[in-house]
C-alpha cells in the first residue's frame, strides 16, 4: 500500500516535471507550444495557426505528452500511452524553401534522422525511421491552403502494438531512448532552421540517399510483391526492381 502510493508519487512528480519542462521550455527557429493532452497535433496546429497573428511566419510547432486520435498515414491510426512517446506537428505558415513539393516527406525524414542522432537509424522510403527493421518514427504531411502541417511520431519510451492485419496494419514499432521533450524540441528547431536556409533537390537526394539502407527488400502495401530499392528520382519518386523488371512508386505504398 505504502510503496504503491509512493510509486504513484513518484510518476506523478516525474509527470509534473515533464510538464513543466516541456511548458517552459523555447525553441530558436520555431513558435512553440505544449498541450498536456490534445486528439491530434495535427488538428491543433491548425486550429491554433488559424488563431494567430497572420504577419506571423514563424513555424508553429505543437507538441504533446498523449494523443487520444493520432493519425498515420492512408487513414491509419498512430497510437501511444501517454508515457513519453514524440507527437509533434510543425506548421509552416507560408513558403517552404524547396521544390517540388514532393521531396518535403523525404527531406523531413533527414531532419527527424539527424535529430535522432543515432548511428543504428536508417530511412526507408519516403520516410519512416527504422532501427532493426522495426519503425520507430513516422511522418504525415498534409496542406490546408497556403500552410503545409507536418507530423512527426516517435516512439521513445515505448513501444506501440501494432496489428498485422486489419486497416491499421502495419510494420512492427520499435523505440529509441531519449527524453521525449529534448527530442521534439530538437527536431522542431531542425525543421525550423532549414525553413530558413536554402534547399534543392540534389541536396535532398544526396541527404536521403546517405541515410537509407539501400539492402532492404520493401514490401508492396497492395499486392505483397517484394522489391529492391534502387534510386531515388528528382521529384521523390523511388526506383525499384522488382520480378517485373524496374519501374518507380509514388509515396504510400509500403509497409
Ligand atoms: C505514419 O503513418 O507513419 C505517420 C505517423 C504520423 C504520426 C504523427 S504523431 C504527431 C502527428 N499527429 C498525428 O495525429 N499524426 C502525426
Amino acid at each position: 500500500m505504502l510503496i504503491s502510493l509512493m510509486r504513484r508519487t513518484h510518476t506523478l512528480f516525474l509527470a509534473t516535471i515533464t510538464q513543466t519542462r516541456a511548458m517552459t521550455t523555447t525553441c530558436r527557429n520555431v513558435d512553440w507550444r505544449w498541450l498536456e493532452t490534445t486528439p491530434s497535433t495535427m488538428d491543433s496546429a491548425k486550429e491554433l495557426l488559424a488563431a494567430r497573428d497572420t504577419n506571423d511566419a514563424r513555424p508553429l510547432a505543437v507538441a504533446t505528452a498523449h494523443q487520444t486520435k493520432g493519425r498515420g498515414t492512408r487513414g491509419r491510426s498512430w497510437t501511444d500511452d501517454g508515457r513519453g512517446n514524440v507527437a509533434l506537428t510543425v506548421a509552416f505558415p507560408s513558403e517552404i524553401p524547396l521544390t517540388p513539393v514532393t521531396l518535403l516527406p523525404l527531406r523531413v525524414g533527414t531532419v527527424v534522422i539527424d535529430a535522432l542522432n543515432d548511428s543504428r537509424l536508417s530511412l526507408k522510403w519516403p520516410n519512416d525511421v527504422l532501427l532493426d527493421g522495426g519503425k520507430v518514427a513516422g511522418i504525415l504531411v498534409e496542406s490546408d491552403g497556403e500552410a503545409i502541417f507536418v507530423g512527426i511520431g516517435v516512439n521513445v519510451a515505448s513501444v506501440p502494438t501494432v496489428p498485422s492485419s486489419g486497416s491499421d496494419r502495419g510494420r512492427r514499432a520499435a523505440k529509441v531512448g531519449g527524453d521525449a521533450v529534448a527530442i521534439a524540441r530538437s527536431i522542431a528547431d531542425g525543421l525550423g532552421a532549414w525553413s530558413q536556409g536554402r534547399d534543392d533537390a540534389m541536396n535532398v537526394i544526396t541527404d536521403w540517399s546517405a541515410r537509407a539502407d539501400w539492402t532492404a527488400e520493401l514490401e508492396l502495401r497492395e499486392t505483397g510483391e517484394r522489391v529492391k530499392p534502387v534510386r531515388l528520382l528528382p521529384d521523390g519518386r523511388l526506383r525499384v526492381r522488382g520480378a517485373a523488371g524496374e519501374r518507380a512508386l509514388v509515396a504510400d505504398y509500403l509497409l
